[in-house]
């Protein structure tokens, strides 16, 4: 029997259908019931239910953005750093090999291959990258699992969200068996506040950049396919291969969608952060060669969307 926390939010609901889906027995847990964020509580339940592996889904988000995190703090730490670190040593005092949600926001920007030479650049957004990132896409690459996270508290600036979720990744990694599985802007077909595909189509202005994404089931699948076929613990970025920028995902919501309005785009950063945020916005390029590697396939993050916006449910 798997136990599955967070069963209820957005990323725990996706791990519900797809540990159905392939047949695993599993526990739901929800704080109300068990409250799993207590050490003891959790610990007592493990040794008494005995799982064969633990998904760790839960965590604080902020609603309806990361910026609601800047007004609530302690919630965010508490959610994203102490909590993961509760979960891995009462997996590790009873036993239980287990996998949590991180995210790929500790980074920022890609590295970017100019006249030969591989330099990291933490702005995709400046107008001379616009011709390597459109044509040229050997010319950019993705962090991969060991680089050290760019967009942290640890190298600022960042929000104060991925600052938690980077602070968890060094609390948590190589605590007892687990796996960090890094989630970048979840998507899928179905209509939510928290789909970055309703996201683009509700702002009254769109942010323009650069990023790896993840669709929300073929990230819960890849996650559980590694666990059962037994791929080594650690770190695995977890997106459709490929990058994306914004306009060219507002392009395919015009083409398949056909919505009966213009988009508008924020003119610059200066102006995005000015009106439109209040933190930092992590926009980054993730290389999944490490999960591509254990044989885990995943569809490129152009053919996901593609079939997401097709089969678009309101
Ligand atoms: N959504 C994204 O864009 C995204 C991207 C990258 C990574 N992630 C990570 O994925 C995980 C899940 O995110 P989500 O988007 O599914 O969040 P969500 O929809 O808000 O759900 C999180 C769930 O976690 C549980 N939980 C436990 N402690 C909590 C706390 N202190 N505050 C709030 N909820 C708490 C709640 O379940 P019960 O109370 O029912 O037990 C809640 O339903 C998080 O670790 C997040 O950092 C999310």
């Amino acid at each position: 029997m798997i136990v599955l926390l967070g069963a209820t939010g957005y990323v725990g609901q996706a791990f519900g259908r797809a540990l159905r889906e392939r047949g695993h027995a599993f526990a739901a847990l929800t704080r109300k019931e068990v409250n799993y964020t207590r050490f003891d509580v959790l610990l007592n339940y493990l040794r008494s239910a005995r799982p064969s592996f633990l998904i760790n889904a839960a965590g604080y988000t902020g609603t309806p953005n990361v910026d609601a995190c800047e007004a609530a703090r302690a919630e965010t730490l508490e959610g994203n750093t102490l909590f993961p670190q509760t979960v891995a040593h009462a997996c590790l005092a009873a036993g239980v090999p287990w996998g949590h949600v991180s995210s790929g926001c500790i980074y920022s920007g890609a590295k970017v291959v100019v006249d030969g030479e591989i330099r990291i650049e933490k702005d995709l957004t400046r107008p001379e990258l616009k011709p390597l990132i459109l044509n040229g896409r050997s010319a950019i690459h993705g962090y991969r699992e060991g680089d050290t996270p760019n967009f942290s508290f640890r190298a600022p600036p960042c929000s104060f969200y991925s600052g938690t979720k980077a602070l968890a990744e060094e609390a948590i990694a190589g605590v007892g068996q687990s796996y960090l599985w890094r989630l970048r802007i979840p998507f899928d077909e179905f209509d939510n506040p928290r789909n970055y595909l309703t996201k683009v189509q509700r702002y009254p202005r769109v942010y323009d950049n650069v990023n790896s994404l993840s669709h929300r089931a073929d990230f819960a699948n890849a996650c559980l396919e590694l666990w059962e076929k037994d791929a080594p613990f650690g770190i695995y970025n977890v997106t459709n291969p490929g990058f994306i920028t914004t306009r060219q995902v507002i392009a395919m919501v015009q083409r398949i969608l056909k919505p009966n309005r213009e988009f508008e785009f924020w003119a610059n950063d200066e102006e995005f952060y000015k009106i439109g945020a209040k933190t930092p916005r992590s926009n980054c390029v993730l290389d999944v060669s490490k999960l591509l590697a254990t044989g885990v396939k995943l569809r490129s993050v152009e053919e996901a969307l593609e079939d997401a916006l097709r089969n678009w449910k309101t």
